[in-house]
């Protein structure tokens, strides 16, 4: 009795992966679709596989026959042992190979293309005749429209995957790798780096929203306005603790000063959905959190820790951080 509840808890841990944000079998991407019927694929034919194991197993279970018929064993062997295996995974083999080129198509020319590198994700997003938009740990899609991926790393390998969309690619330090990506559902997706990358790779996550094509375009022109100046006096203060204390040695906030690459770009921080790509809320205790001590949030991070400012200034940097919408 006890061996059956633990093995249905197992399977009801295991259903919890068929839907969600992260889950690729609730595509919403055209990728994402053929993976999904390949995956349906392979379970029916493994399980048509396995009942005729089974059938034959009790077939041979029975008590002995009088006579042997061997020539009817031989054809068995000969039929499900060899000529069986090598129908199925001929038709497995070619079926999964006609699905590749569709998913490594270029998007038509003149599409749009966000670069992402895996520097725990600086995104930068280009149109033919536009400025380049840079932005961080978020990634945001029109729905329908094929886009295409440039991925790199400036460190170690990464992997790029957003389940729900599509396929992973790795990003390779020193080469470039393509993809495209097109959605097929408005929704907000979870993403992932797919490859063991150091200390923090299981915090290395990252929101990608699909938005309708007009919100969209409106999102992506306000993203590449510069900040806007503060106007609370608790947010001017937390701008002159940002130059005060050097965060602009590493990060950039266009439209002022602060132009490094070093960190991800600030400029909207306060718009996004998560802070430190992913892991934690975009909310001003969060931040002040992330501020005070950002190793204990995510061990490896390259950002120092501020925890020695007074908490006052602390509050009034994350409240400069929540004002750039
Ligand atoms: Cu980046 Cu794992």
């Amino acid at each position: 009795m006890h061996i059956r509840i633990f093995y249905l808890l197992c399977l009801s841990a295991g259903c919890t992966g068929c839907a969600g944000l992260q889950s690729t079998l609730a595509p919403a991407g055209e990728d994402a679709a053929r993976v999904a019927v390949l995956f349906w694929f392979m379970v029916a034919g493994g399980l048509a596989i396995w009942l005729g194991v089974v059938a034959l197993a009790l077939f041979y279970s029975r008590p002995h026959e009088a006579a042997p018929n061997r020539s009817r064993d031989r054809w068995l062997i000969v039929g499900a042992g060899v000529v069986f295996p090598i129908v199925v995974l001929t038709l497995l083999l070619g079926y999964s190979l006609a699905m590749i080129p569709p998913m490594v198509a270029r998007a038509p020319e003149g599409s749009l293309v966000i670069e992402v590198t895996g520097e725990m994700w600086c995104v930068r997003y280009e149109r033919p005749g536009q400025d380049h938009v840079v932005l961080a740990n978020e990634i945001r899609l029109p729905v329908g429209q094929p886009v295409q991926f440039r991925l790199s790393s400036d460190n170690v390998i990464h992997s790029f995957w957003i389940p729900a969309l599509g396929g992973k690619m790795d990003m390779i330090p020193g080469r470039a790798t393509h993809f495209t990506l097109r959605p097929t559902r408005t929704g907000v997706f979870a993403g992932a780096c797919a490859e063991y990358c150091g200390t923090s790779h299981a915090l290395m996550r990252f929101y990608a929203e699909v938005m309708e094509v007009h919100a969209f375009e409106a999102w992506l022109q306000q993203q590449a306005v510069p900040a806007a100046a503060p106007t609370q006096p608790i947010a001017t203060r937390g701008q002159q603790v940002f130059f005060r204390t050097g965060c602009h040695a590493c990060h950039a906030v266009r439209g002022t000063a602060a132009r490094a690459r070093i960190g991800p770009d600030l400029t909207h921080v306060g718009s996004r959905r998560s802070l430190a790509a992913g892991t934690l809320p975009n909310a001003p205790d969060a931040l002040f959190r992330w501020l005070s001590n950002p190793e204990r949030l995510k061990p490896g991070v390259h950002m120092p820790a501020f925890g020695m400012l007074p908490e006052d200034d602390l509050h009034a940097l994350a409240a400069y951080l929540e004002s750039l919408r």
